[in-house]
């Protein structure tokens, strides 16, 4: 079967906004400036972005808030019916929903997103989520399983998902191990994407991403920085060599965007944001069970002000020039594209797509 999926075609770099779909976004701070991420905040954003030829908008999947000196993620909304309201609300670009596999069945995400995709004329994503935060399953009265059993289970929720959403032509028993008793499962239409929507994931173990090379067309990469990523760039294409895969997993490189006429600006106005007024207990709750005592103090401080400055991506702070460049490293480096976090998308993108864009487009990144 032909594949289509919607980010096949158009500029050979693709950008997308990231991490808009609660209060805060992809930072931890407390200055005023911060996304408040109310709906109208996010509509105005989406059209703003389809209208500037942006690619994708691409949600985290929160379900309440976390620890902050002031709330943190408390205002936040639900991604598949976000992308469906998104877009009707847009024309071009795509939208993905983060959909936790132990929390919602593959059939009701297979109609729902093959809803959005036939509404949609094939703008639909899932961006394919097997686990993280158990203060969040603990909502649902779900357990996380022991950590490679969740990509287990990822499994066969996408065997489920994957067979549903593209369109049954007769009903299908599953019996496997942690989904069985599923009995003449049915599905049409299927969806307009063929064989089925775009799927993108994100993890860094290997059976993380051993579950990414089986199930996703593109992998969300956080770096350290951007030799770093070509490493893993290599480690992640040697990986999926192995397993037979023929088709590349594209890599997305997961960053923030801080962009000032000079690079004193943009620096000052992050330290401003990201190391003056950090919300301090909330990047403390993010680094909870990681590794830090062994860090030097200066390692640990640049983590620091990188979650608060935006959740640990890769952060692009300087003038237009000084960003475009990075991503041009970026795509030099074999990254397909980057989806991008701000600290205020309404004020910070339009930016963005009027001086960076540009020199992207000059550079031969975008057509
Ligand atoms: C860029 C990026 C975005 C992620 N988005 C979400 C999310 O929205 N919701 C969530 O629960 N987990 C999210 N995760 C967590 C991953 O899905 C995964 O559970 C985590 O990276 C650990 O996987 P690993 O132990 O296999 O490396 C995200 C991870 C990355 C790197």
């Amino acid at each position: 079967m032909q594949k289509t999926i919607f980010m096949d075609d158009g500029p050979a770099f693709k950008l997308g906004l990231f991490g808009y779909l609660h209060d805060g976004g992809v930072t931890m701070t407390k200055v005023a400036e911060r996304w408040p991420g109310r709906w109208n905040d996010i509509a105005a954003m989406a059209t703003y972005a389809d209208e500037a030829g942006l690619d994708f908008l691409l949600p985290y999947a929160r379900w309440k808030g976390m620890p902050g000196e002031i709330p943190q993620r408390t205002h936040s909304f639900e991604t598949i019916t976000h992308a469906a309201a998104l877009t009707g609300l847009t024309k071009r670009i795509g939208v993905f929903a983060t959909v936790h596999t132990s929390i919602i069945h593959p059939a009701i995400a297979a109609k729902m997103i093959m809803t959005v995709d036939q509404a949609s004329q094939g703008r639909a994503g899932l961006n394919i989520v097997c686990g993280w935060n158990q203060d969040d399953f603990d909502m649902f009265g779900i357990e996380q399983l022991p950590h490679d059993e969740r990509y287990a289970h990822g499994r066969e929720w996408f065997e489920i998902w994957s067979r549903l959403t593209s369109g049954t032509d007769a009903p299908f028993d599953y019996e496997g191990k942690h989904f069985h008793g599923i009995k003449h499962a049915f599905s049409q239409p299927g969806s307009i994407q063929r064989p089925w929507p775009l799927v993108i994931s994100a993890a860094y173990s290997p059976a993380g991403r051993n579950f990414a090379i089986e199930t996703s067309d593109y992998l969300l990469t956080v770096m350290e920085d951007v030799e770093a990523g070509r490493k893993e760039l290599a480690a992640l294409a040697s990986q999926a060599e192995a397993t037979g895969r023929t088709e590349p997993l594209k890599p997305i490189a997961v960053c923030y965007v801080v962009c000032r006429e000079t690079r004193a600006e943009a620096e000052a106005f992050h330290r401003y944001y990201a190391e003056e007024n950090a919300d301090n207990v909330g990047v403390d709750y993010w680094l909870q069970g990681r590794q830090t005592k062994a860090m030097l103090p200066e390692a640990l401080y640049k983590l620091r002000s990188r979650i608060a400055g935006g959740n640990t991506n890769f952060p692009l702070i300087g003038t237009p020039q000084d960003i475009a460049d990075q991503l041009i490293e970026l795509q030099q480096a074999g990254f397909a594209g980057a989806g991008i976090g701000f600290l205020n998308y309404l004020t910070d993108v339009p930016v963005f797509v009027e001086k960076v864009v540009p020199l992207l487009k000059k550079a031969g990144l975008r057509g």
